[in-house]
């Protein structure tokens, strides 16, 4: 029997903290109406002073951990997709796995944005496929609030703060990750970058705080290539599987924008009620939008589902997955 890399558990982590859109107006020139409108956002969660991306990891790894029922010590590998590490290094993966006593893992950080939870999610089937490792956690998360300017409107209205991750473990029932389709195109480097802060630009004292070193996104440039790109890429793995509509009983899609999760639903023939969507409550977490809707309609998934997980971000970076959920809650 051919053995696959299933999810075994599910957990997220997001600071209690909320901005809503009307803390916003108070901020920068925006109202509730327009960020509604052109994102779905109505709140999202932003981190306390002093909270960083391994605490919530951390969260994560135990809960994944209690609702198993297993010992961090069992955890193999920890693997985190994410921009906004607590340092440049050690990697947040070091100290999730240090704070979380999973003492006997080792892992990484995966830097692709948006797409950092699926790249994450594929890096961690090689090992569990492989036979290397029995017991993988992925995380996604980002805490947004650390290269987001609350002075530049097109960016702070969409973003926030969270990370989930999943325990993916060897199945031999059919179940897991059924196929994958990742794709990267660097040329998108100007529409969507942190520019300051790695070799290229080092943060100095001429430019500590100037638009560099947040967060740009040419918004309308990008919003074109994702709707394309993760409509496609969704069809396409839809395509390669032979599935119809029908056969989905769910679209995992990241929450950049409710516009850009329509077109792919109706791209792929989904109806709305297949399709999970926090964008409201959560804004756009980068890594952390997929893994937090799997959290969060966790109890609803049924072993044997179709499911589909469809990213696209920065980098550019996008990819579709298709897998067959593993358990009933
Ligand atoms: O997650 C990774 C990948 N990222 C994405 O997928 C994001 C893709 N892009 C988008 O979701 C959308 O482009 C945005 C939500 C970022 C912007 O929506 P848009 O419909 O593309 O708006 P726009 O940038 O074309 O701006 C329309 C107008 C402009 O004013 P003028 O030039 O028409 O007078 C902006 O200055 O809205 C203005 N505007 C705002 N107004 C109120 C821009 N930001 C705001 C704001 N509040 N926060």
């Amino acid at each position: 029997m051919n053995i696959s890399a299933a999810i075994t558990a599910v957990h997220g982590s997001v600071p209690e903290k909320v901005l809503s859109n009307s803390d916003l107006e108070k901020m920068v020139d925006t109202n509730d109406e327009w960020i509604v409108t052109r994102t779905g956002i109505k709140e999202r969660r932003i981190v306390s002073e002093g909270t960083t991306l391994s605490d919530l990891g951390t969260d994560v790894v135990k809960g994944i951990c209690e609702k198993r029922g297993i010992s961090p010590l069992e955890i193999d590998m920890i693997i985190v997709g994410t921009v906004t590490s607590d340092h440049r290094f050690p990697s947040t993966s070091n100290l999730i796995c240090h704070k979380s006593g999973a003492t006997n893992a080792w892992g990484y950080d995966v830097s692709a944005a948006c797409s950092g939870f699926l790249y994450t999610l594929i890096t961690g089937q090689q090992f569990i496929v492989s036979g290397q490792c029995k017991k993988v956690i992925v995380i996604g998360g980002d805490i947004m609030s650390s290269i987001v300017s609350y002075e530049d409107r097109n960016t702070c209205v969409i973003f926030g703060d969270g990370a989930g991750g999943v325990l993916l473990e060897p199945n031999d029932e059919g179940n897991g990750i059924v196929d994958s389709i990742m794709k990267a195109d660097g040329s998108g480097k100007d529409y969507l970058i942190q520019k300051a802060g790695g070799s290229a630009f080092p943060v100095n004292k001429e430019n500590v705080g100037t638009p560099e070193t947040f967060v740009y996104q040419e918004g309308r440039s990008v919003f074109k290539f994702a709707v394309t790109n993760m409509a496609d890429v969704s069809a396409e793995i839809m395509e390669k599987n032979n599935l119809t509509g029908e056969d989905v009983d769910w679209l995992v899609p990241h929450q950049a924008n409710l516009r850009i999760i329509d077109a792919t639903a109706n791209r792929m023939g989904l109806t709305k009620d297949k399709v999970m969507i926090n964008i409201s409550k959560y804004g756009n977490t980068t890594s952390g939008t997929i893994p937090l809707c799997l959290w969060e309609w966790e109890n609803q998934l049924k072993k044997g589902d179709n499911v589909v997980l469809a990213a696209f971000g920065g980098g550019f970076t996008w990819g579709s997955v298709y897998l067959k959920w593993a358990y009933n809650s």
